[in-house]
């Protein structure tokens, strides 16, 4: 095809979303091809890791053939093949390594490995290729509520939650009150018709002696919710305002701690990324506590939730220092940041 630029073809695999996607060294997402496992989860109110890898050994295939037909190519054109390696379900990871590991082998292309986290990470790059090292990121997910900073050549991470993350806990309260899975979209569009400061349910800050001012812990919340729902009554709330308050509560300390810790480190950028950053109200808060000191960069909802495009995106900076993996390579449910 005589393409200039150098593209790299993203798989990923590491929870409930079979992906494949072909990016250039220009950022341009060439191709971004999603396929969601949810309606097979629903049932059970959650991702059952062995229907997982289940479905996407039965998609990965035409997954890919679709992402490169979508980009207009072939394996031919491409200059590196990027996977996740982890963190995530074992089961899951295995099957995009698996795939990638063979097509690699097969049209004689070096394999990258990715970090989901990093990914998450350079999604905001894809819509501004300008944005670069270092800044703090807040990768806020159904897996993972990390502040990570972001260095020229490394990851810090900065602060992580204890217990559940901010998605589980979206998805676990909308399960207890009956809304359904996944919880997040659910509890933002009955929160959007409730009050925020119907109930007042706590907020854990955590604290700065016991070195955890940036840690977070959202299972109290939970329990909170459930409390509060059985001691007033099913019959007696109002689900809407539950919804507003818990989402609220959850957002306050997430708001707070990130901020806290850009001023601390002396960051001006902020990305937020990942499935629980395409909650609007997330995003208004935040912009509203950063007010004009803070540049916030929120990547649009298709690039938030788990997709491939970021995947090589990430994909490109390991090629830049000729970091690749080898067939004997094995993925790792909790992989290191800078592995
Ligand atoms: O990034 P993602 O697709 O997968 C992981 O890596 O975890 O995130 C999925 C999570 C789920 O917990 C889902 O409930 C949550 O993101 N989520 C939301 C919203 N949309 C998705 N949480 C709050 N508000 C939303 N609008
Ligand atoms: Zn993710």
């Amino acid at each position: 095809m005589g393409l200039m630029t150098k593209l790299i073809l993203g798989i990923e695999t590491s929870c409930d979303e079979t992906a494949a996607a072909v990016v250039g060294e220009d950022l341009v997402i060439r191709s971004n091809v999603v396929s969601s496992q949810i309606r097979w989860h629903r049932r059970f109110g959650g991702v059952v890791p062995e229907i997982a890898s289940r479905k996407h050994l039965e998609n990965i295939n035409w997954i890919v053939d679709k992402a490169l037909d979508e980009a207009g190519v072939t394996f031919a054109d491409l200059s590196a093949l990027a996977v996740t390696q982890g963190p995530g379900l074992i089961g899951a990871l295995l099957v995009g390594l698996a795939a990638a590991k063979a097509l690699a082998y097969a049209h004689g292309l070096p394999l990258i490995g990715v970090n989901h986290l990093v990914a998450h990470i350079w999604s905001a790059r894809l819509e501004n290729p300008d944005l670069k090292p270092p800044f703090l990121a807040l990768v806020i997910s159904g897996g993972h509520t990390s502040l990570i900073e972001v260095k020229r050549d490394f990851y810090c991470l900065k602060g992580e939650t204890l217990d559940d993350a901010a998605g589980e806990a979206f998805d676990k309260v909308a399960k207890f009150l009956g809304l359904g899975y996944p919880g997040g979209p659910l509890i933002e569009k009955e929160a959007a018709k409730g009050n925020p400061q119907a109930v007042n349910f706590p907020r854990a800050f955590l604290l700065k002696e016991k070195k955890n001012e940036f840690n977070f812990s959202f299972s109290g919340l939970k329990t909170a919710v459930v409390y509060y729902v059985k001691k007033e009554g099913r019959e007696r709330i109002k689900i809407k305002d539950v919804c507003a308050s818990f989402q609220s509560a959850l957002f306050e300390v997430v708001v707070k701690k990130t901020l806290a810790l850009a001023r601390e480190l002396g960051y001006k950028e902020i990305v937020v990324v990942g499935g629980v950053a395409v909650n609007q109200t997330l995003r208004a808060m935040m912009s509203k506590e950063a007010g004009t000191k803070f540049k916030l960069y929120f990547p649009s909802a298709i690039l938030c939730t788990d997709n491939a495009a970021m995947v090589a995106a990430a994909g490109f900076e390991k090629l830049q220092r000729r970091e690749f993996l080898s067939l004997e390579a094995e993925p790792s449910a909790n992989l290191d940041l800078n592995s």
